[in-house]
């Protein structure tokens, strides 16, 4: 075609353009400056989790003791009691779902504790309109003992396609010598060849700073040992809630749209913290832009810890399409103040009291990047109540343990 035929179609190519919907522009489109960054596969890992995943995995709860029946009954529930609604959507089958691997090397289910296979309860997580996940690890063994994806990993995601897995959490035994990156991003490569979307959840605990190099390999990384299901402190291999989220808190900087800082899964409703404790919990993980993946029993929980996971204002602060992690602005001794942007230009601020008696804490809008003068509706999330128009800072006292979570808007 000569320059000038293009030319006079020019007017007519840019409006065809426009009004093509952003999926198919972006096909068009090679242009790289054109795609939000989050959503360029180029950019991350397969543009998959654009706020940070939600849903429920076995582990914490029900361990290597998971089955068939206690999946479905998960699913039933998170269906039927709110939580779909409020935005839990993968099912996960942590550790000890495995058999052994077939006469091909491909990986079986424990017909034991899976009589009906892993493709029916697939099917049957997502009749309900969930999603399905389940677990591997890159070594020779998963850290339950069963048979790990190392020399198998395209086997293994084809196998996971084929039973519709919309999930893989990834974790890190056995592994011996191996390089976690070249690991990570040869199980992502494998998933993505499967031809299906599997979000890409990576377990290596932060041991090798995850955050440094896996935002185009995987969704989402862990950033520490595993949680338990107690306040603070170091217990064996794991940390308590407290300690969990100030080794996650300074890695803010990493977490985005598409691939999130992982600080492990949710203890609240597991019985080892009061009803504050897990509201204190649950308000770091969103102020965080964590994965909200419960870790409890939901089939059978009490009304306190459904009004804790079923919290849709401290909810909407996770998953606040802006994607920033918030961070803590402020300390003195026990008295903390956190702050979240959010995508509206309002923040959402975490008064947290770590100490054993009540304190009063004060988020003054300096602190939080905001002109004093400047006034700002305020809600309190856990009240649930508007609180009026305030100027320059909002105080409150806050329980021993406990916090405050307000969401400032202009
Ligand atoms: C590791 C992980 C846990 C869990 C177990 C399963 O400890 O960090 O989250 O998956 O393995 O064995």
């Amino acid at each position: 075609m000569s320059k000038k035929s293009l030319l006079r179609m020019l007017p007519a190519i840019v409006l065809l353009h426009a009004a093509l919907p952003v999926s198919a522009q972006e096909v068009l489109d090679p242009d790289p400056n054109t795609l939000a960054p989050s959503k360029d596969p180029r950019r991350t890992a397969n543009g998959l989790a654009q706020t940070p995943p939600m849903g429920w995995n076995s582990w914490n709860k029900f361990a290597c003791k998971v089955d068939e029946a206690t999946v479905r009954a998960t699913a039933d529930a998170i269906a039927t009691n709110g939580m779909k609604d409020a935005g839990y959507r993968y099912v996960v089958v942590d550790d000890c779902w495995h058999g052994s691997r077939d006469a091909n090397g491909f990986i079986t289910e424990d017909k034991t504790r899976f009589p009906g296979g892993l493709k029916a309860l697939s099917d049957y997580v997502h009749a309900k309109g969930l999603k399905f996940g389940i677990y591997s690890d890159a070594g020779t063994k998963t850290c339950g003992g069963r048979p790990g994806s190392q020399g198998y990993e395209y086997q293994d995601a084809l196998q996971y396609a084929r039973w519709g897995v919309d999930y893989l959490k990834y974790d890190w035994c056995s592994t011996g010598v191996r390089n976690a990156e070249e690991a990570y991003a040869l199980m992502s490569d494998a998933l993505r060849a499967s031809g299906r979307d599997i979000l890409f959840s990576m377990c290596e605990w932060g041991n090798s700073k995850p955050w440094l190099w896996a935002s185009k390999i995987g969704n989402m990384w862990r950033t520490t040992g595993d949680i338990t299901d107690k306040w603070q402190g170091k217990y064996n291999y794991s940390w308590g809630v407290v300690s969990i989220a100030d080794m996650n808190e300074p890695l803010w900087p990493y977490a985005g749209p598409g691939h999130w800082n992982d600080p492990d899964m949710l203890e609240v409703g597991n019985g080892g913290l009061t009803d504050t404790e897990y509201r204190s919990h649950f308000s770091l993980w969103a102020m965080m832009a964590a994965p909200l993946i419960a870790g409890n029993d939901v089939a059978n929980m009490d009304a306190a810890t459904r009004a804790i996971l079923l919290n849709t204002d401290v909810i909407a602060v996770d998953q606040d399409p802006a994607g920033m992690q918030g961070h803590r602005v402020w300390k003195d001794g026990d008295r903390e103040v956190w702050s979240k942007p959010l995508s509206d230009g309002g923040r959402a601020v975490l008064l947290f009291n770590r100490g054993d008696a009540p304190a009063t804490i004060g988020a003054d809008w300096t602190m939080l990047g905001l002109p004093r003068s400047v006034r700002m509706q305020v809600r309190d999330l856990w009240a649930h109540k508007d609180l009026g128009k305030r100027a320059g800072r909002y105080e409150a006292t806050v329980a021993p343990h406990g916090v405050v979570m307000v969401r400032l808007k202009s």
